[in-house]
């Protein structure tokens, strides 16, 4: 597919995600060219380009999809993941070998500024794939020679909010993984895009890893609300023993299990908490969009642990 240059285009990188999405339709409303590459196998991809943004069809694993992606585009955005993927990636070919690949080719191609998604616990020997693979993105963005921004995002509250209730529709029931009492450090998808669409208009925010919470919360609490809001339902527990089983056992026929399991049992430690204040204070026009921001109007009656 022939793609076109613009002096302001924005490559999406996992444009059809959580985050990707609603970027691409923020960067819309800013008035934004956007491009969008994804793969389609996770995420439907858009049947047609809307006004002022492209589609592109490519895999972070083809160094030639890479280049194509980057071709005339002046700003870059990642936010492509192989964490939550049951096919087609791990964190290590996404968020790492991937990351790699895309920073390598918008160095070649001239790319002014690029805005690498991270995580909150991002580090050389964290406990998690995942965390290791974000640290080593990082480390490539900064050893790149282009302009970078890296966001360190809490865990995502609509991907939380959503995966919690699954079961109540069908089963009466919102799972918690764990004791559901450690404290968590959510982002909302809102505020992540908000965070990013910032350091792509603001110069001051190059060469800075922004830390970027909404609210701190347990697994409890959102259950709560979840049942508050639906007005119906129970809390099924998955007890911490049968998530050290399930990040164990589940690795070789379902890693996707495994990663999730691991996850979970990384957020019981409580080292999923920070404090998003001071980061959030430099940006007091940035309004925060937390739990009840993210859930529809409550629905007035409470549900009943069981
Ligand atoms: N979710 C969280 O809790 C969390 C926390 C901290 C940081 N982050 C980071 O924030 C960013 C956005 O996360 P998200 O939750 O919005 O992700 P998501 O909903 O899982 O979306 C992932 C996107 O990446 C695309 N993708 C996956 N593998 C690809 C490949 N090999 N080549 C091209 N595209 C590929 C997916 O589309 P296809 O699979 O269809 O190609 C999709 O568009 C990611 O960088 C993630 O690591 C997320």
């Amino acid at each position: 597919m022939r793609v076109h240059s613009s002096p302001d285009m924005i490559l999406v990188v996992g444009g059809t995600g959580r985050l990707g999405s609603r970027l691409v339709a923020g960067l819309g409303y800013d008035g934004k060219h956007v491009r969008i590459m994804a793969r389609g196998a996770n995420h439907p991809f858009p049947g047609k380009a809307g006004h002022g943004v492209e589609l592109l069809r490519g895999s972070l694993a083809s160094r030639a999809d890479c280049e194509h992606a980057v071709e005339g585009c002046r700003q870059v955005v990642f936010a492509a993941s192989g964490f939550g993927l049951k096919r087609g990636g791990t964190p290590r070919s996404v968020d790492r070998g991937g990351a790699r690949r895309l920073v390598d080719a918008a160095a070649a191609a001239g790319v002014e500024h690029i805005v690498m998604m991270s995580m909150h616990g991002a580090a050389p020997d964290a406990p998690l794939e995942i965390l290791r693979a974000k640290h080593a993105a990082e480390e490539s963005v900064k050893a790149s020679g282009l302009a970078w921004t890296a966001i360190r995002m809490g865990l995502n509250l609509d991907q939380f909010l959503a995966s919690m209730s699954e079961p109540l529709e069908t089963k009466g029931r919102v799972l918690v993984f764990g004791s559901g009492r450690a404290p968590v450090t959510f982002t909302s998808t809102a505020d992540a895009s908000s965070a990013v669409r910032r350091a792509l208009a603001d110069p001051a925010l190059r060469g800075k890893t922004i830390e970027w919470g909404s609210e701190t919360h347990t697994l409890g609490t959102l259950a709560d609300a979840i049942l508050a809001n639906a007005g119906h339902g129970s809390i099924l527990q998955i007890p911490v023993v049968a998530l050290r089983v399930m990040a164990a056992v589940s690795r070789p026929f379902s890693p996707f299990t495994a990663r999730m399991a691991a996850a979970a049992l990384w957020m019981e430690s409580g080292s999923a908490a920070f404090d998003p204040a001071p980061k959030r204070a430099e940006f007091p026009d940035i309004p925060v969009a937390g739990l009840r921001q993210s859930l529809p109007p409550l629905a007035g009656s409470r549900g009943t642990r069981g």
